[in-house]
């Protein structure tokens, strides 16, 4: 079977495995609502990749195929990133509550602009927790609990700094940066 080249490839090895490890499969009704997908695919991925995950060879293949499949493909057309300074007050705007405005994402200080996944980042859906904010901490932890939502992620541990390194590897393929979080 061919293969995706590049960093691509790498971080779809890895960052639906971290999520699928991370939680369980209870919350795939979620993001079922946002994708084609029903409940029971995304349950039945996720537990392919964690299957997949543990013992064989070609564990990285099988988990690059499920997360392929699950996960959103990186944009094609990014827009050079900006580093205009975005006070953390004026960041909580950005938070999907005004649907006219856009929704930013910030990851150890980056601002990403995730205007385009209202379905994920939108007041209300499963990803809110960390729009209109930076949550570094909580994107190692793969935690969705608003205390670990805050950017100082010093006390993260190597696996959770990983985790961290590969969500923002993700969000710099799929996400143009519009500035950096200033105090
Ligand atoms: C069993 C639990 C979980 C399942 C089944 C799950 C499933 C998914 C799926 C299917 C996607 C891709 C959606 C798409 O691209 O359209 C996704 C994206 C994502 N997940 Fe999860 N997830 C789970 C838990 C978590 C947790 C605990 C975190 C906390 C860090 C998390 C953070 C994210 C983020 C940041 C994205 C990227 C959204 C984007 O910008 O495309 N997930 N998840
Ligand atoms: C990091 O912390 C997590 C959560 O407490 C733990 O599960 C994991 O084993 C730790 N990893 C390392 C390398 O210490």
């Amino acid at each position: 079977m061919s293969q995706p080249s590049g960093t691509w490839y790498d971080t779809l090895t890895s960052t639906p495995v971290l999520i699928a490890t991370a939680v369980g499969v209870s919350f795939a009704a979620i993001f079922a609502a946002s994708s084609s997908k029903t409940p029971q695919q995304v349950k039945e991925q996720v537990k392919e990749v964690k299957n997949g995950v543990v013992n064989a060879a070609d564990a990285k293949g099988k988990a690059a195929q499920a997360g392929a499949s699950i996960m959103s493909a990186p944009a094609a057309d990014l827009a050079p990133p900006k580093d205009d300074p975005i006070p953390s007050s004026e960041l909580s705007q950005y938070d999907g509550s005004d649907p006219s405005k856009p929704i930013y994402v910030a990851i150890k200080g980056r601002v990403f602009d995730v205007t385009n996944k209202p379905e994920m980042y939108g007041k209300g859906k499963g990803y809110n927790i960390f729009a209109g904010r930076d949550a570094s901490k909580g994107l190692g932890m793969s935690s969705l609990d608003i205390k670990d939502a805050v950017p100082d992620y010093s006390s993260l541990n190597e696996s959770q700094m990983n985790t961290l390194n590969q969500w923002e590897s993700f969000f710099e393929k799929r996400y143009n940066v519009v500035g950096k979080v200033v105090p």
